[in-house]
């Protein structure tokens, strides 16, 4: 008996999906397809390429790059030792103890809770900076953060995100890929879009410097008036008190010096510069002072999206550039620029709007009966596939009147009856199961016909 089979007085369990995860179902599926399908296609228009990186890394890559403070990386990681070590690393006749207390060297590792660490580590890994620059790459998958789930809010969720890496910090470069992110939700006709911008200004210049301890000045000037959180962070993340979104904080929060008013030249004259080759690309912004964002990496240009019918989760993409991760990690001074759309609340938006398909309907149900009719059913079924039709070709005999009512239970918009008479005469019923309407076809005319309805129809 394997491991995990139930003993024989043990109960069947009922499992469930793990709290934050979710099994994603058709017809959904069908829209989740078409927006990666319309991000591989826009994408590929401003000639980004696709990269698949691991869904684990070491958790000192995410650590570095995002950030030990931040929330992510301190409180949301799945982190775990590399089983692969295991058998090596056990101390010889130790059985006892978790596994961090018998693994102390293990290398720990972590599920990615975002893709811009790894790209950036491929980047070095593969020397990209060999290739024409800059390096334009996309990726979607899933990925995982220990939040608390809500709408829009999941342990296992999904992006679809860019990264643009190396060449120069031009700001027609922040700009177009901004406008990639607009195009694509244009594209899928995204509701009640809005674009908010910002510049952090550099890290390591005197302008985010200056800043931040203008903004500790000031919060500690209405310190009482915050909550624990952001007392906290006066202390450890002061630009992280600018996010807060408590309602009793906000009044405090109208009062703080802008980043804007302490750029410094270079970062200033970068910022105009990224607003002036919006305008020239038609996006539309909002100028949001607030706008900080919560990764570590952050420099200069930040950016949110946000889109209706998501209640209180309603970013829907983030990005920023981030000059200086890629050195970070370990490789050359490099340029780099990138977002991430969160593909589950992009699709619950969409659904929201009433932009996703009802149901996944098969063009053809095929009703046979008798011996012969099954083999000239199977056959048509190859054809009709062949041809880019969805069939439904049911494997059991069943008497014609349940299979309509089948065909009609799938959405199917045709029925092709196929019974003793049909096969011996060569002519085929076709039955176009919106008005009840039937009509005679040679095998020939069928797909010609079928061809002409779903031209129609699309
Ligand atoms: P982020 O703001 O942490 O940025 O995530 C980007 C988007 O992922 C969010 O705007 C949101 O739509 C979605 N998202 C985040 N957490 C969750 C969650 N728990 N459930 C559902 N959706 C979620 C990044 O991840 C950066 N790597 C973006 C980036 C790329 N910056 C530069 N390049």
């Amino acid at each position: 008996m394997s491991e995990g089979a139930p003993k024989k007085d043990e109960k069947p369990r009922k499992f469930q999906a793990i709290r934050g995860t979710r099994d994603l179902l058709p017809p959904e599926t069908a829209l989740w397809n078409r927006v990666e399908r319309t991000a591989h296609e826009v994408f590929g228009t401003f000639g980004f390429g696709e990269i698949r990186p691991p869904i684990f890394e070491p958790t000192e890559l995410f650590a570095r790059a995002v950030g030990g403070e931040t929330d992510i990386v301190s409180k949301e990681m799945y982190t775990f030792s590399n089983p692969t070590s295991l058998a090596a690393m056990v101390p010889e006749g130790r059985t006892e103890g978790t596994l961090a207390e018998m693994l102390p060297e293990a290398e720990m590792i972590s599920l990615r809770p975002e893709a811009t660490a790894s790209v950036c580590r491929a980047y070095i890994e593969h020397n990209m900076q060999q290739l024409p620059q800059p390096v334009k790459l996309y990726y979607m998958g899933p990925m995982f953060r220990r939040e608390r789930p809500q709408k829009g809010r999941y342990r296992q969720f999904y992006q679809i995100g860019a990264e643009v890496l190396g060449g120069s910090d031009a700001p027609a470069i922040d700009a177009e890929v901004i406008e990639m992110v607009m195009t694509f939700f244009d594209r899928l006709e995204l509701q009640g879009v809005q674009l908010d911008i910002n510049s952090i200004g550099h890290s390591a210049d005197n302008c985010r410097r200056g800043y931040v301890e203008k903004l500790k000045a000031a919060l500690e000037n209405v310190k009482d008036k915050l909550g624990p959180d952001s007392q906290r962070r006066i202390e450890t993340n002061p630009l992280r008190v600018l996010d807060s979104k408590l309602e009793s904080e906000q009044g405090s929060i109208a009062t703080l010096p802008h980043i804007a008013d302490h750029l410094c030249e270079a970062c200033a004259t970068h910022y105009s510069a990224v607003k002036h080759q919006l305008e020239m690309r038609g996006v539309i912004y909002r100028e949001n002072w607030r706008l900080v964002r919560g990764l570590d990496y952050y420099m200069r240009t930040t950016f949110e999206i946000t889109a209706q019918g998501l209640g209180s989760q309603n970013a829907v993409c983030g990005g920023g550039r981030y000059d200086g991760l890629v050195e970070l990690l370990g490789g050359p001074p490099t340029k780099g620029i990138g977002f991430a759309i969160g593909e589950d609340r992009l699709i619950l938006s969409l659904q929201e709007s009433g932009k996703a398909p009802a149901q996944q309907g098969r063009d053809v149900y095929i009703a046979w009966m008798g011996e012969r009719a099954h083999a000239t059913a199977i056959r048509a079924a190859k054809d009709l596939r062949k041809a880019g039709f969805s069939v439904e070709l049911p494997p059991v005999e069943q008497k014609f009147g349940k299979a309509l009512g089948q065909a009609d239970k799938l959405g199917a918009k045709y029925a092709l009856i196929l019974g003793d008479n049909e096969v011996s005469e060569g002519l085929w019923t076709l039955k176009t199961l919106a008005d009840g309407s039937q009509e005679k076809y040679t095998e020939a005319d069928l797909l010609d016909r079928l061809r002409k309805g779903k031209a129609l129809s699309s």
